[in-house]
C-alpha cells in the first residue's frame, strides 16, 4: 500500500518536474526570438562614453550632476571601460519583416491579403529613401493634422450642436515648447522617468494608461489623451473613470481608406457617436476633439512610401498618431518608450499582467515600419534610447524646409 503511495507521489514529481522543464524551455526560446527579432545595431564607438557617463553617475540627470562627475576616480572609468565592453544595442532603423517571429510574419502576410480597409496604394515607392531632415518637411506638408470641425457634414446638422470644440486644437494648445508622448509599454516599469516626463510643458497618454500609482514611472501630469474608438465604444469605464477627465481628449477611427468625412460616418470602424455625445454631455467643459479620418491615412501612405516592402495595410498605431500630432503642436518632442530601452519586455502595458511580442513588434498596426520612421528621425542618442527609452524629434513649427 505505502509503496503504491510513494510510486504515485514519485510519478506526479517527476511529471510535474517535465513540465517545469518543458515551460523553461519554451519560455527562452520565446525571449531569443524576441531579441534576435530585434536585429538591433551596435555602436561600438560611443558605448564606451555613455557608460563612462554612466559610472560617473550623471545618467538622467546630467545637468543635476555635473560638479559629482568631476569628482569621479579616474580609475573607476577606466575599470568601468573593461568590465562594460559588450556594446549596446538599440533598434535598427532598417529592420524588415524578414526580423519578425514566424508568428507575426503569418500575421502581417494575412492582414496583406485581408486589406479589411480597401488600401490601394499605387506609389511613389515603396522604398524612397529620404534623409531625416526631408523626412520631416515631407510630413509637415503631407499630414495634415487638424480635427473634425462642426462645419463638417454631418456635424453640421442640429444632432451635432454644441458637441465638436470650437475652438482649433492648435489656439486652445497655444505653443508648448518641449513635449513628452508616453507610451504605455511595460519597459515603462521601474524606469523611474517620472520627474522627467512631468518637467514637459504638455504630456500626452494613450487610451486607458493610468498615472495613480504609477507616478515614479510615468508622472502625473496629463496635457493631452489620445483614445481609440474601440475604447470609447466598448469600455464602460470610460464614463466612469476619472482619469480621462483631466486635458484635451482626442479621439480617432478608422476609415476605410481615404474615405471623405460623409462616408466614414457611415461606416465608423466602430460606432462611437453616442459615448462620445454622452460623455461631452457629463463633462462639458473638457476639450474633446475627433481626430479626421483622412488623417491616419496620410501617414500610412508615408510609411508605405520609405518602407522597402509592403506594410500592413491597417492604419498606424495611436503611438506613432500621437507622436505626429505632438510634433505640430509642440517646439520638441521627447518620445518614451516608443523605442525599446534596454527594460524591453513582451509585457504589454506597464498597467497590466498581459505579454504579447506584437506589442513591441506590430501584428495589426505596422509598428515595426513606425519605429523604423521614428529611429530614422531621432535626433538623440543611441544612450538616450538604450538607457531612457527616449527619442527626441523637432515639432514641425521648429523646422525649415
Ligand atoms: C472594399 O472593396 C471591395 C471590393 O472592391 C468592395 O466590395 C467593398 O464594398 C469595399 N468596401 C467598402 C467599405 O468600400
Ligand atoms: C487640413 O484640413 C483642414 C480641415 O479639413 C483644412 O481646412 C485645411 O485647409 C487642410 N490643410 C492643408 C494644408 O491641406
Ligand atoms: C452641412 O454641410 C453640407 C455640405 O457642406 C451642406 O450641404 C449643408 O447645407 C450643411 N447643413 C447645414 C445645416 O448647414
Amino acid at each position: 500500500m505505502i509503496h503504491i503511495i510513494l510510486r504515485k507521489k514519485l510519478s506526479y514529481f517527476v511529471l510535474a518536474f517535465f513540465l517545469f522543464a518543458i515551460i523553461c524551455v519554451w519560455k527562452e526560446r520565446k525571449k531569443e526570438s524576441y531579441y534576435d527579432s530585434l536585429k538591433l545595431e551596435t555602436e561600438g564607438s560611443r558605448v564606451v562614453t555613455s557608460l563612462e557617463k554612466l559610472a560617473m553617475g550623471s545618467g538622467s540627470q546630467s545637468s543635476v550632476s555635473t560638479g559629482k562627475g568631476s569628482q569621479a576616480p579616474s580609475n573607476t572609468r577606466a575599470s568601468a571601460k573593461a568590465k562594460l565592453e559588450p556594446s549596446f544595442q538599440v533598434w535598427n532603423k532598417d529592420s524588415s519583416s524578414k526580423n519578425l517571429p514566424s508568428r507575426l510574419r503569418t500575421i502581417r502576410r494575412n492582414y496583406l491579403k485581408m486589406n479589411k480597409y480597401n488600401v490601394t496604394y499605387k506609389g511613389p515607392g515603396p522604398g524612397i529613401k529620404f534623409s531625416a531632415e526631408a523626412l520631416r518637411c515631407h510630413l509637415r506638408d503631407h499630414v495634415n493634422v487638424s480635427m473634425v470641425e462642426s462645419t463638417d457634414f454631418p456635424f453640421n446638422t442640429s444632432e451635432w450642436e454644441g458637441y465638436l470644440p470650437k475652438e482649433n486644437i492648435r489656439t486652445k494648445a497655444g505653443s508648448w515648447g518641449r513635449c513628452a508622448v508616453v507610451s504605455s509599454a511595460g519597459s515603462l516599469k521601474s524606469s523611474q522617468l517620472g520627474r522627467e516626463i512631468d518637467d514637459h510643458d504638455a504630456v500626452l497618454r494613450f487610451n486607458a494608461a493610468p498615472t495613480a500609482n504609477f507616478e515614479q514611472d510615468v508622472g502625473t501630469k496629463t496635457t493631452v489623451r489620445l483614445i481609440n474608438s474601440q475604447l470609447v465604444t466598448t469600455e464602460k469605464r470610460f464614463l466612469e473613470d476619472s482619469f480621462y477627465n483631466e486635458g484635451i481628449l482626442i479621439v480617432w477611427d478608422p476609415s476605410i481608406y481615404h474615405s471623405d468625412i460623409p462616408k466614414w460616418y457611415e461606416h465608423p470602424d466602430y460606432s462611437f457617436f453616442n459615448n462620445y455625445k454622452s460623455y461631452c454631455n457629463m463633462h462639458p467643459d473638457q476639450p474633446f476633439y475627433i481626430l479626421r479620418p483622412q488623417m491616419p491615412w496620410e501617414l500610412w501612405d508615408i510609411l508605405q512610401e520609405i518602407s522597402p516592402e509592403e506594410i500592413q495595410p491597417n492604419p498606424p498605431s495611436s503611438g506613432m498618431l500621437g507622436i505626429i500630432i505632438m510634433m505640430t503642436l509642440c517646439d520638441q518632442v521627447d518620445i518614451y518608450e516608443f523605442l525599446p530601452s534596454k527594460r524591453k519586455t513582451d509585457v504589454c502595458y506597464y498597467y497590466q499582467k498581459f505579454f504579447d511580442t506584437a506589442c513591441t513588434m506590430g501584428a495589426y498596426h505596422p509598428l515595426l515600419f513606425e519605429k523604423n520612421m521614428v529611429k530614422h528621425l531621432n535626433q538623440g542618442t543611441d544612450e538616450d534610447i538604450y538607457f531612457h527609452g527616449k527619442a527626441t524629434l523637432s515639432g514641425f513649427r521648429s523646422i525649415r524646409c
